[in-house]
């Protein structure tokens, strides 16, 4: 067999996308609740408060607030080992710098865990996935100030210290890299300059260091990760200008890594610093903090992969991410993200050769709409192919080129609402939900046909794909 016993095989979601219940038992309101909707010609719109008369589709998502024992019972069916979900930041302290934890929010992740374990399934949980409590941004300018270091790490410490025991697997910030490109997602920043982009990842390395510091110190078994968004890209050309400019593109986005699994900045980014002036403002004994939080192993993301080259232009449009390069050899979904199965393993070695640490694919999926039969059966042939051939690669890179992964967590195994668009139709589930772009639907469940395909690759530990 080639994955190991134990091998952590699920799904994924986000609390902001999936739960709904927008200000049920005392949740304040949060970056993603000021989110308009929006399709793949019109993008989301940030309103900064709630406003009536539009379409907010964090507010209703697909119930899964009201709905949870349920899908996890559908989870279990499927077998899942593991469940990738986050925790809403402001369900625990809805306006970021409460003095106490709203215990009606503690009482509703404690449930969400004991119905994971009353089916052996093991929660891995983001600690911030998209959303910053607004009243932080409102008062502070969210990560841009210092302070929101300490209310994070007060977050991280009510957590670890309610759930230990009940959660192993923790990640720190969903995708942090994306502050480089939608900074009102990653962190509530409404700046682009580089010096606040720059200043508010900073604070989130330092407030995940602190983080990964005392969750060893609550329960030195819990295995704290960082999540990489990822963006890995080809070269457009043999062209050493392209080749330079893929190699500073990858240097951008690893950086994030680089500083999470080594500790430190890496003397490019310092060097990139000084020319062009920016001044990051930190406090003594930072570097230490920073030194001692390394993460415990690596989650990242894996949908596409981008061309790089010398007149790159990365831009964040309609929902992806694109360079202003295509690849020829590659299909593309009807999102416009690159389908590239072998991009995986190149991701994967990339990762372990510059790291060497274990690596977990929290997001790998394939956004499409879905088209549910009179006899209510769905058929998503698109979906199984997709993920069959992610899954053969990550195989390879595991017996073929001996790289340490410990889990694959599909993204979005029940459907929930994109994150880059706020669409309903851009399903990745293996379940699906009655629910359409204006929130309208009976929010039943139905098993599509990759439910059951999931299940027997969960069932053979990945040895039977078909
Ligand atoms: C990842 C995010 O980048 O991509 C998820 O962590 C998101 O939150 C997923 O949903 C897929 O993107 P989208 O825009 O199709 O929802």
């Amino acid at each position: 067999m080639t994955f190991p016993k134990g091998f952590l095989w699920g799904g994924a979601t986000a609390a902001n996308q999936s739960e709904g219940a927008y200000l049920t038992d005392g949740k304040g309101l949060s970056t993603a609740d000021v989110m308009t909707a929006s399709s793949a010609t019109k993008e989301r719109i940030n309103t900064r408060t709630v406003k009536e008369g539009l379409l907010y589709p964090s507010h209703v998502a697909v119930d899964h607030y009201g709905h949870f024992k349920e899908d996890i019972a559908l989870f279990a069916e499927m077998g899942f080992k593991a469940y990738r979900m986050s925790i809403n930041w402001t369900r625990i302290f809805p306006n970021g710098d409460d003095e106490t934890a709203n215990e009606a929010g503690l009482k509703h992740y404690d449930a969400v865990f004991d119905e994971c374990r009353k089916y052996g399934i093991e929660p891995v949980v983001t600690i911030s996935h998209y959303e910053t409590p607004l009243a932080l941004v409102d008062k502070y300018e969210s990560w841009l100030n210092r302070k929101t270091v300490d209310f994070f790490v007060k977050y991280c410490e009510t957590l670890f210290n309610r759930y230990k025991g009940k959660v192993k697997y923790w990640l720190t910030f969903n995708e942090i890299n994306c502050m480089s490109i939608m900074p009102w997602l990653a962190g509530g920043i409404v700046n682009t300059d580089e010096q606040s982009l720059m200043q508010a990842a900073y604070h989130q390395f330092v407030a995940s260091a602190k983080a990964v510091e005392l969750g060893h110190q609550i329960d030195p078994n819990f295995e704290i990760g960082m999540m990489y968004g990822g963006l890995f890209s080809y070269p457009n050309s043999c062209d050493p200008d392209d080749i330079r400019a893929n190699t500073e593109f990858t240097n951008k986005m690893l950086f994030y890594c680089d500083v999470m699994c080594r500790g430190y900045y890496p003397a490019s980014k310092l060097k990139e610093f000084e020319r062009d002036n920016i001044q990051i403002l930190k406090e003594h004994g930072d570097d230490e903090i920073l030194r001692k939080g390394t993460v415990d192993f690596i989650g990242f993301s894996y949908y596409f992969t981008l061309v790089v080259g010398k007149n790159s232009n990365l831009a964040f449009d309609h929902g992806s991410v694109n360079t202003g390069y295509t690849n020829a050899f590659l299909p593309k979904s009807d999102w416009g993200a690159t389908i590239d199965p072998q991009g995986l393993r190149y991701a994967l070695n990339t990762l372990y050769d510059r790291y060497q640490k274990p690596l977990m694919i929290e997001e790998n999926g394939y956004g499409a709409v879905d088209k549910v039969e009179e006899d209510g059966s769905i058929h998503d042939p698109y979906r199984i192919d997709y993920l069959r051939e992610h899954i053969k690669e990550m195989k390879k890179a595991v017996e073929i080129d001996g790289i340490p992964v410990i889990g694959y967590t599909t993204w979005g195994c029940i459907d929930i609402i994109s994150a880059g668009t706020g669409e309903m139709k851009k399903r990745y589930g293996f379940i699906y939900v009655d629910a359409d772009d204006e929130g309208n639907g009976t929010f039943a469940r139905s098993r599509k046909d990759s439910f059951f395909w999931y299940k027997k690759v969960i069932e053979s530990n990945g040895e039977d794909l078909d």
